[in-house]
């Protein structure tokens, strides 16, 4: 603790101590600026920065403290990058690395010191909103992606936020702010390693999530945000409340009143609440009198956020040049939108109708191909807008293609006109590109959804166009994987482009031309039913696995007669569901390309306690392409039933044509261990088999561990 720290918290009164720990939003610029000479520690980011300027005016002129200026700067400020759950999948360290840069420097130039990004949430249930929020269902994965955004942040001095601590992810049947209920080491394998990482990677602050865990809401969860987050990773930021997330421990019943759920949240470790009852009102009172909370918490808390402003350079110089304001993307944030977004696509099937013919007739129809929603969740009033549509992009992508637009359908509603419309303008076309998807509004924060499919009327217009022979290719905007099993088999190739944000449209009109070759693969399953979920790829293993999956959708396999005679003892007592194929529809990890490669040379070599593991990857094929290569590692035996695979590793590398790349990862013998449910990490000596796919193929290996740790 600096001493310059020391002598500020000494000068702060008991009120000014409280007010420091409240965060709110206000729309009306007089308001905010009372709330600031009242001494009020943080407030979200008025609406330029003029005037955040003249509220940190406020605050200083009045003796105060500067401001923390808070937003949500989740995947871009102006310039808007792919949703977090596409730059997953574009397996790219550096996508989230340029989203973090650029959104840090324009959120920056307007005051903002305080970004609530990035969202480290492992998500397995795709019928949560906030799945689009998160880099999806593998903890390696966000671990590493959360990590390279916070460090992003903080290099553009603006401080991160990881959200939302803790498991927020699992809340049960997808729907948000419910109740997650899981156990001690699912809770440290899986939903705390990102923030453990993160936290590691100089993370300045941690949201609690709305949801309780296993009983104990999380802003009053001293055990984890005391203990495990502040004690034993020895996180020196702070803690932030959601929005009224510390009001609501009266709903959740673990509170009488509101004072008493504020008392109860900064004992448990929340240091800054948002929203909810003033802790010190205009006339100067305070809702806690000193002997009503614990004073040495209130000063831990102070002390955790004055620190913090000094890191940041508040106390130095809180202002920002109002003229050097970023108000719109410039060529270069463009650039860098459009990179990162050709770098999330992920081609999720394709019986050869992609890359686009140079020439002949293209029909473009379905919701999105005249519409600008491409910029996903979360993002601000004053974002850019996308800067085109897809028809226009594929016109100009493709000038010699005799384009031919049909409505064919709404987001979310049809009309008969128009399918027949469509029907008609698709007779004498060579192809048709349904522009399909969820609307931006349909995942995010409360917008889970029971059913996750895409909506009837668009399933329909897909339906009638293949009934009428036409040559469909899909492109799906989404905010989530989704349950595609109706219509899949129909359509000859699916583009899955997520939001992805100002420069999707060119994006993808490249990845459809075959200028961009695609290189994303996917972050979290898409499952064949909703009934598989929750689903994703690291499953522990079980008994009786299953080998086969069921048949009972399949008339030709199953007829009254099998079913009513006696079972088969081999396939029938195993771990599957009746009427579903083995498996999900798309496996984390899956995403095809326009050209082939194939891994091989698996070299294995001990070094320094760990081993290196590489392998060489050819591009047999006749494009240019980026393969996504990964490792996962399978415990033989534990003593705790363990994931069937764990990943351990990831690389996305360009091979020319022709070429080959070598790809290396490190492992070391604690990427081998894990959690007991009595909160040990434990390593076991014994057999662990390595495998290296790409999702076209896979070289295996066995490496033992010999010494227990
Ligand atoms: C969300 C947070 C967000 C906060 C402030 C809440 O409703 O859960 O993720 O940071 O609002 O906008």
């Amino acid at each position: 603790m600096s001493a310059r720290v020391e002598a500020l918290l000494a000068r702060l009164s008991w009120e000014q101590k409280l007010a420091q720990m409240q965060i709110v939003w206000r729309r009306d610029l007089g308001e905010a600026t009372a709330l600031a000479r009242r001494g009020i520690g943080a407030l979200f980011w008025p609406a330029s920065a003029r005037e955040t300027n003249q509220l940190q005016r406020a605050a200083v002129e009045s003796g105060g403290v500067p401001l923390l200026i808070a937003l949500d700067v989740v995947h871009g400020q102006r310039t808007i990058f792919p949703t977090p759950l596409a730059q997953a999948a574009s397996f790219d360290r550096a996508v989230a690395a340029a989203d973090a840069r650029v959104s840090a420097r324009e959120a920056r130039s307007g005051g903002v010191n305080w970004t609530y990004s990035p969202m480290v949430d492992v998500t397995r249930d795709p019928r949560w909103g906030r799945v689009v929020e998160g880099f999806g269902e593998d903890a390696l994965l966000t671990s590493t992606l959360g990590a390279v955004k916070a460090r992003a942040y903080r290099a553009e001095g603006v401080a991160a936020c990881l959200k939302h601590f803790a498991a927020y992810g699992a809340a049960e049947a997808g729907r948000d702010y419910n109740t997650a209920d899981v156990s001690r080491r699912r809770l440290r394998d899986v939903y705390l390693e990102p923030f453990r990482a993160g936290a590691h990677a100089g993370a300045d602050t941690v949201m609690a999530a709305f949801t309780s865990v296993n009983g104990r809401p999380m802003h009053a969860n001293a055990p984890l945000l005391t203990g495990v987050l502040k004690g034993e990773w020895g996180f020196e930021g702070l803690v932030v409340g959601d929005a009224e997330g510390v009001a609501q421990l009266v709903a959740h019943g673990v509170a009488e009143t509101e004072k008493d759920a504020i008392r109860q949240a900064i004992e448990a470790g929340v240091d800054i609440v948002m929203g909810g009852a003033e802790l010190v009102d205009a006339r100067g009172a305070a809702l806690l009198a000193p002997g009503e909370v614990d004073a040495d918490r209130v000063d831990d808390a102070v002390r955790r956020i004055l620190s913090l402003k000094e890191r940041l350079g508040l106390l130095d110089d809180p202002f920002v040049r109002a003229e050097a304001e970023i108000l719109a993307p410039t060529e270069e944030s463009l650039a860098a939108a459009r990179s990162a977004a050709e770098r999330c696509i992920v081609l999720l099937r394709n019986e050869g109708a992609l890359p686009l013919a140079q020439r002949g007739r293209v029909l473009v129809t379905g919701p999105y191909a005249r519409s600008l929603d491409h910029l996903g969740a979360w993002v601000q009033h004053f974002a850019a807008p996308a800067t085109s549509t897809l028809a226009d992009a594929l016109a100009a992508e493709l000038p010699e293609v005799d384009w031919v637009e049909a409505a064919g359908s709404g987001f979310l509603s049809g009309s008969d006109e128009d399918i027949a419309e469509a029907v008609s303008r698709a007779a004498d076309a060579d192809l048709v590109i349904v522009a399909a998807g969820e609307p931006s509004r349909l995942s995010g924060e409360a917008a889970s959804r029971a059913d996750v499919a895409l909506p009837a009327a668009q399933t329909r217009l897909i339906h009638v166009l293949a009934d009428a022979g036409a040559r469909v290719v899909v492109v799906l905007h989404t905010g989530r994987p989704l349950v595609v099993e109706d219509w899949i088999e129909r359509v000859d190739a699916v583009l899955c482009t997520w939001h992805l944000g100002t420069q999707a449209a060119p994006a993808i009109a490249g990845a459809l031309s075959g200028r961009v070759n695609p290189g994303g693969r996917l972050p979290m399953t898409f499952p064949r039913a909703v009934g598989q979920i929750p689903i994703h790829h690291d499953h522990e293993r079980t008994g009786r696995p299953a080998r086969t999956g069921g048949e009972l959708l399949d008339p030709a396999a199953v007829d009254d007669e099998t079913i009513l005679g006696p079972n088969n003892t081999d396939d029938h007592y195993t771990s599957k569901f009746l009427d579903l194929p083995l498996g999900p529809r798309f496996a984390f990890g899956h995403g095809l390309s326009y050209t082939t490669f194939a891994l091989d040379d698996l070299e294995v070599v001990r070094d320094d306690g760990g081993w290196l593991v590489s392998v060489r990857v050819r591009n047999t094929g006749v494009h240019d392409g980026d393969d996504v290569v990964l490792l996962f590692a399978s415990d033989e035996c534990a003593s705790v039933a363990q994931p069937v695979r764990r990943l351990r590793g990831f690389e996305r590398v360009a091979v020319p044509s022709g070429g080959a790349a070598r790809v290396a990862f490190r492992l070391e013998a604690s990427d081998l261990g894990f959690w007991t449910d009595d909160e040990r990490f434990v390593i076991e000596p014994g057999g662990f088999e390595l495998a290296v796919e790409d999702g076209m193929s896979a070289v295996r290996t066995r490496i033992v561990l010999e010494e227990a740790s």
